[in-house]
Order: C-alpha cells, then structure tokens, then sequence
C-alpha cells in the first residue's frame, strides 16, 4: 500500500503516520507539508530515518507541486489532514483557511481523480454542522458553520461529495468531535492549558465557560480513519465521536487536578466572537459498519497527555516563544 498522507507534519498528521508505519510492515508513505506554524518536522523525528517513509515539502494550494507529487509517486490512497484549524486564528485571518482547506482539498480531488487513485479520505470535523443545543449531529445533519474554519472546512468537505457524485471520485469524508493527545500545538484549549498550568501561569477560559466539546484521544481517532481506509465505503460520510461531553469548566477542572494547581489558576476573559455552545456527535455508523469503537477514557486520555508534556518541555517551550506570542497577544486584543 502506498499512501499520502497530507498535513503529516502536523499534529493528528503526525501521529497517524507514526501509528500506521507501527502497524503496517508492507507500507510506503509519503508525507506532504508545507511546514507552516504548526507543521514541525520534531513531531517525527523518530520515523524519519524510516525507508518506508518519504518526507515532501510543499503547499496543496500550488496547483504544480500537486501535479510534481502526483507525477512522481504513484498512491493507493490518500488522507488528507492538511489544514488550517484553529477557530481563533480564521477569525483573526481567514485567507490561508480560504487556500488549504479549499483549494488545496479541490487540487487534491483533481489529482485523485487524474491519476486513478483508489480511494480518498478527507480528515474533517463536527464543527461543519454547527451548534446543537440538545442531542446530535449525524451524517445527514446540514452544514451550518459559523466560523471561517468550519465554513473552510465545510467547503473542502462539499467538493469531496460533488466529486464523488459526479466524477465518481473515491472519497470518503468523516467528521470527527475534538482531538487531544501528544504533539499537539500549544494553541487548543488541552496543551495550552497543561502548558500554562506547568508553566504557573493561568488558564484563560473563555465566557461563562459552559461551551460543550467532545474529546477523542489521538490513537482513537488515528484507529477510526485505518478503519475509514480499509474498510469505508467510497462516497460515504463517518461521523467519529465518543461521547466523551464536558463543559469547558469541567474539562478546565481535570486539567487543575492532573497539574497539581487550584481554582484560583482560572482566569474567566471574554468569549470568543460567535462561539459555538455544542457540539455533539453520533457515531453510530462507523460503530456499526466499521466496528470501530474508542478504547480511551478521556480520564486517561488527558493523564496520558499531561504526562507526555510534562515529560516533552524541549518540544513545547520553543513554540510559546517568538510567532507564538505575536500571535497570542493580537488574539487578546481581538477578545
Ligand atoms: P479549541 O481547542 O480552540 O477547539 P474548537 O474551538 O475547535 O472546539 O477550543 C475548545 C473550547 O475551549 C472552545 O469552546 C473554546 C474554549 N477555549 C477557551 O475557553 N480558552 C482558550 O484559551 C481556548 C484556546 C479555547
């Protein structure tokens, strides 16, 4: 099997492709990144000499290095987990999400359609669906995203299903609830908050705090797009969730426990501009009909995830310097 992995210097990226060469002996993969802010070639340093393994830099929105890759490499299957992701940056910026998710997901569907590649799988999220108040969304659930990431995504994410109902593209989109877990970059709610609280500094919890999120721990969801690419059905949706709720207050409070701080760590500052109450998502289907199911307790997924930042300070502590803190005190302004 010969894959592309997209975005495989980022976080979710990175830990898909360390899980596949752990579990595949027959398997060449190429890894595609532009190497952006959170693209960090540190992620993999441990696979890097692997001959399996091929490293390519370059950006899914330049249409000829698509065409270069495609030309020069022949794939099975493609995952595409480039992406611009962070909410607060696309409110902040929403150009780049406009390129890698969009167009970067239309160069992508063209090559995969060209060159006959077996099948793809688009590495999406629930944020496409909005907010629920009550209950859940599943596959049939309308688009309704209201930020510039999660209309972004929704974008790159119809193009996958016009493709395949009118190319007869092989895609296959799923839309997963939150991830956390190792190497994940310091900007998300879980590795900004362990960081600040070892660092002593406090956590930054926006509004009243009662934003509802559902959490998978990265080895669940690297388990769910495996099954997605051995055994999805081209065209389909997979919804991936957990079940795993909490208010962001509870999930502030786990962090406090696990870090050894207090209550008095909680800095409550203002909400972020059309944040989103709930998510919530069914996943019954990929349950079902891919017999996949989560094995982590968020408990332990983020006592796992403490532990690892606790241990990996080399890793972290360059990227909350420089462009980071540029970064984080326009968004302060902004709120
Ligand atoms: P985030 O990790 O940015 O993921 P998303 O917005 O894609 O769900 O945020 C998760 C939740 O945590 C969201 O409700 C916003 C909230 N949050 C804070 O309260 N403070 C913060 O500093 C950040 C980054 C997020």
């Amino acid at each position: 099997m010969r894959i592309l992995v997209t975005g495989g210097a980022g976080f979710m990226g990175s830990n898909f492709i360390r899980h596949m060469l752990a579990r595949h002996a027959d398997l060449q993969l190429v890894n595609f990144d532009k190497l952006t802010y959170a693209g960090n070639l540190e992620n993999l340093r441990d696979v890097e000499d692997d001959s399996r393994y091929v490293f390519v830099r370059g950006d899914l929105a330049d249409e000829a290095a698509v065409e270069a890759l495609f030309g020069a490499h022949a794939f099975d299957a493609v995952v595409n987990y480039a992406a611009e992701t962070h909410v607060d940056r696309s409110i902040l910026d929403p150009k780049a999400f406009l390129f890698t998710d969009v167009i970067g997901t239309y160069h992508l569907l063209e090559a995969v359609k060209k060159h006959g590649v077996g099948r793809m799988v688009q590495v999406s999220t629930d944020e496409v669906f909005g907010s629920v108040e009550d209950g859940t969304f599943n596959e049939m659930s309308p688009f309704e995203p209201n930020s510039p990431y999660s209309a972004s995504k929704a974008g790159g994410d119809h193009l996958c299903r016009a493709y395949a109902h009118t190319y007869g593209t092989p895609v296959i989109v799923t839309h997963s609830c939150n991830f956390y877990g190792p190497y994940q970059y310091p900007e998300k709610v879980i590795p900004l908050f362990i960081t600040n609280l070892l660092e002593g500094k406090n956590v930054p919890v926006y509004g009243d705090g009662q934003q509802v999120r559902e959490w998978i721990f990265t080895e669940d969801h690297c388990r769910a797009i495996e099954a997605v690419l051995e055994k999805g059905i081209p065209g389909e949706v997979y919804n991936i969730g957990t079940e795993e709720r909490r208010p962001n207050l509870e999930l502030t409070r786990l962090l406090l426990g696990l870090c050894g701080r207090d209550a008095s760590f909680i800095e409550h500052v203002k909400d972020r501009p059309g944040h989103d109450r709930r998510y919530a998502v069914d996943a019954s289907k990929i349950r079902r009909e891919l017999g996949w199911a989560p094995e982590v307790s968020l408990e332990d997924g983020l006592a796992k995830t403490v532990e690892w930042y606790k241990t990996h300070e080399a890793w972290w502590k360059p990227l909350k310097s420089g462009a980071y803190l540029e970064y984080y005190k326009k968004q302060y302004v902004m709120r």
